[in-house]
């Protein structure tokens, strides 16, 4: 790419900009970092990546970011620019002090990688007169915007391969487990691992469940000589060892555990995340030099498209009715 087409055809005065990480980790954070920094030189900016998120910020923990800086990191789990969670920064003198740090930085535009609080802050600094735009990386997959963030394929694949592995064991002793994914208040890591690995039944907050009805599933099942089960549980609704105790009490029903926690954050990224936070990463760019700001890259039936921050933050995503029924059917 000739880098003066970009300075003179998008007539944008802009030299600097910065990219950070913040809140949550995910897998495919780094895919973007690589992307947008490359795509950025390409168009002749200096790019700085700020570390530790909006607690690096305050800090003026900026490193210079170069092609080498990034290369060997498509793949790698979390974040080369590390992350953190930051209160300061939500108050209104923390913010101040961000905005004059960028200011005095010559910072022209800033590229936020995170989930819904990390692209609450974004959307507070394009307020303040900053130019932003938001990439959504959560493997919860609940902002409104996108139908998938950074990391979320990856997070499925590692516990579907968790649950592969379970299995075999669970088939041996001919016993049932009860796994405990992650996802904040949303269902969608549970729903859709339950799907792709034929779980007998999916707890999730969005829909209400009974106990003794999935008590007398399992022990139908058992009578038609299906002797192992696995329930996938989301900690949102509820923790695995309160569905243990009450399924024992309802049924006497006996279970083993299994809470896959932090292990389904990290992991080599997927092919569809390094692809995704690739494209995510030079719109975001793109955007910043068409002028653009207040806005969330995000996918939508197979384009990236952006949405303006006021409208990601403000809207529920609901879980994908299609994905539901399914499970209906095969869980
Ligand atoms: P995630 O981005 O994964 O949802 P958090 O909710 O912990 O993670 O948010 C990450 C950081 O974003 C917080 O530590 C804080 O610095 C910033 N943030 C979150 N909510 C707000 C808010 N309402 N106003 C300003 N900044 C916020
Ligand atoms: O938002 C991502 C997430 O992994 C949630 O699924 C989980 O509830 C939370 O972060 C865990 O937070 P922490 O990293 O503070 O333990």
């Amino acid at each position: 790419m000739n880098n003066k087409y970009w300075a003179t055809t998008k007539g944008v005065k802009m030299k600097k900009i910065a990219i950070l990480t913040s809140g949550g980790d995910s897998s495919g954070m780094n895919s973007c970092i690589r992307a947008a920094t490359r795509f950025a030189l390409n168009a002749g900016l200096e790019v700085v990546g700020i570390r530790r998120g909006y607690a690096g910020l305050l800090d003026r923990d900026f490193v210079s970011l170069e092609s080498r800086s990034v290369s060997g990191i498509l793949q790698k789990g979390g974040t080369i620019l590390l992350t953190a969670r930051c209160e300061e920064f939500k108050t209104d003198k923390g913010q101040e002090k961000a905005v004059s740090i960028l200011n005095e930085e010559k910072i022209d535009g800033l590229i936020v990688i995170g989930g819904d609080g990390s692209l609450t802050g974004a959307n507070v600094l394009h307020k303040m007169g900053i130019k932003v735009i938001g990439v959504p990386a959560t493997i919860d997959n609940d902002i409104f915007g996108t139908e998938m963030a950074i990391g979320v394929d990856t997070s499925l694949n590692i516990i579907v391969n968790a649950v592969d592995c379970i299995k075999d064991t669970a088939s041996s002793h001919e016993r049932a487990f009860i796994i405990e994914v992650m996802g904040r208040n949303c269902g969608y890591l549970a729903l859709a691992s339950a799907i792709a690995c034929g779980a007998e039944a999916a707890l999730i907050p969005e829909v209400p469940y009974n106990l003794e009805k999935i008590g007398d599933l399992l022990y139908r099942r058992y009578r038609e000589g299906k002797t192992n089960s696995i329930i996938i549980v989301a900690e949102g609704a509820a923790s695995a060892y309160e569905i243990q105790r009450k399924l024992k009490n309802i049924a006497g029903y006996e279970t083993r555990i299994t809470v896959l926690g932090h292990y389904q954050r990290g992991g080599y990224t997927s092919v569809f995340d390094r692809i995704l936070a690739s494209r995510f990463g030079r719109v975001a760019v793109e955007s910043l030099l068409y002028n653009r700001s207040g806005e969330m890259v995000g996918l939508w039936e197979g384009k990236v498209v952006l949405t303006p921050l006021d409208t990601v933050l403000g809207t529920k995503k609901l879980l994908d009715f299609r994905l539901l029924k399914l499970a209906e059917v095969l869980v």
